[in-house]
């Protein structure tokens, strides 16, 4: 996979060097290039804002700027998913990150002060498909770190990432539900002991009990992910949670 990500602060993007998507990029997985977007603006002072057309705080970043860093990466390789990571855009998800997995070019387009200037995103729309994501109801001070977030979810589904998939299909999200708590040695640790079915060697005791342990932990802290449960997915020994 091809992935480009633009940002005033690239040193931001640091930790992508590091770790499993580290090792993706060394191993020729991973494409992976950020770009400076101050490199495609030409005035002086290197200028990638200005104040907001209808007035009201804080600056807006300039569309020839970043018009002119998409075209570029658009006349490099054509194609792909332009993500641009916004408080506004629609909530980033496992089963977002398994389709943006499934592309073979993403773009990041990360913006700073109170966002990009609007036509930028249908001007984008010519060469790239353009999805405006949040990483959840808060407010960043920029894109960079929704980006980073984005790129580790993302990352990991590739093929060869992580060294075993079947920790991959076992995960929080991937069934709806959250995941059941995890122990390890020892069986008993300040007084506290592992739940002795983890400790029975039965495999289908085992399975039960983490099943029921996600279905009683997604229920207690995430109703809305019950609440969206096909019930398809449930079985005769499910708890009624
Ligand atoms: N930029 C600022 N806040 C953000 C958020 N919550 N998600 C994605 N990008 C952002």
């Amino acid at each position: 996979m091809r992935i480009d990500v633009f940002s005033i602060f690239p040193e931001y993007l640091g930790p992508l060097d590091l770790s499993l998507i580290g090792k993706a990029r060394e191993a020729g997985l991973l494409d992976l290039r950020v770009h400076d977007l101050r490199d495609y603006a030409h005035d002086r002072h290197r200028t990638v804002d200005d104040t907001p057309y209808g007035g009201g705080a804080g600056m807006v970043m300039r569309p020839q700027v970043w018009g002119e860093a998409l075209d570029a990466a658009a006349a490099d390789r054509p194609g792909g998913v332009l993500v641009v990571p916004s408080p506004a855009g629609e909530p980033f998800t496992q089963a977002i990150a398994r389709d943006l997995a499934a592309r073979d070019r993403l773009l990041f387009a990360c913006g700073r002060y109170e966002g990009i200037d609007q036509r930028v995103f249908a001007d984008a729309g010519r060469h790239f498909e353009v999805r405006l994501l949040s990483l959840g109801d808060y407010v960043l001070n920029g894109g960079e770190v929704a980006a980073l977030a984005m790129i580790e979810a993302v990352g990991r589904l590739l093929p060869g990432v992580v060294g075993n998939p079947e920790s991959l299909a076992e995960e929080s999200h991937e069934n709806g539900l959250l995941e059941a708590p995890v122990y390890t040695k020892p069986a008993e640790w300040r007084g506290l002991s592992v739940p002795e079915e983890l400790l029975s060697g039965h495999h289908a005791r085992i399975a039960r009990y983490r099943r029921d342990e996600s279905l009683r932990r997604t229920a207690e802290v995430r109703p809305d992910l019950i609440a969206a449960l096909d019930a398809r997915t449930l079985d005769a020994h499910d708890l009624q949670v």
